[in-house]
């Protein structure tokens, strides 16, 4: 089996494993990895729950479709992102819910709008979330603010539209994205309360500890 025919089978395997989660919902939602010679990601219209790894969309070095169906509509955000982060090997962006609900509470510009409550968002986070302005699914002129909040941070919001989250690799931007969509699901619990935030320190000494 190639390394391109086990990413394609990751990809639809990880596509049931989000959608069986309810974490998209119908078409919502798409995937990418970057490959040596370009690009995989999800078809445009395609359920995450059913995608299968003949139909994923190739594209080349300079995003130029290849083969399978006609990509995501969203391929400017996942541009946006792998162009950025040189580091990251794959973009998962979901409607999650309570991701999608803190990026409608959320202002755009906003750094940080769910707090360090537990370590594992921490690690897989980092310190910020950058609220990106609303656009409209499939806009061009997203890519701009996206790259430039990007390069600084692991994962963005988008103002009432869902998380895109990358990671080293597949796996990491999956476990990212899940592991932000329950840290927004805790953070709207606690809303209000006095929940316990981790110290500075311990933020630190988490990411100089994991990375
Ligand atoms: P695509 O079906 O084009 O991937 O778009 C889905 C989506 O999540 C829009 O934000």
């Amino acid at each position: 089996m190639t390394d391109e025919t086990a990413l394609r089978e990751a990809l639809c395997a990880y596509g049931r494993l989000l959608f069986g989660r309810g974490y998209s919902v119908g078409s919502a939602g798409n995937i990418s990895v970057r490959l040596p010679d370009g690009y995989l990601i999800t078809p445009t219209n395609s359920c995450l729950g059913r995608l299968e790894p003949d139909r994923i969309s190739k594209l080349d070095g300079d995003w130029r479709h290849l083969s399978g169906e006609r990509p995501s509509k969203e391929v400017f955000m996942h541009r946006a992102v792998l162009s950025a982060r040189p580091q990251a090997g794959a973009v998962v962006h979901l409607h999650s819910t309570h991701a999608t609900a803190i990026a409608c509470l959320a202002a755009p510009g906003e750094a940080a709008p769910i707090p360090p409550l537990t370590p594992y968002f921490v690690m897989r986070i980092g310190r910020s979330l950058p609220v990106i302005p609303y656009y409209r699914p499939g806009d061009a002129a997203m890519e701009p603010a996206i790259h430039a909040a990007a390069a600084e941070a692991r994962a963005v919001l988008l103002a009432n539209h869902g998380p895109v989250v990358s990671g080293a690799t597949l796996d990491d931007a999956v476990y990212a994205a899940e592991e932000l969509e329950e840290a927004a699901r805790l953070a709207l619990l606690l809303r209000g309360q006095p929940a316990r935030e981790l110290t500075a320190a311990q933020v630190d000494d988490l990411l100089s500890t994991f990375g």
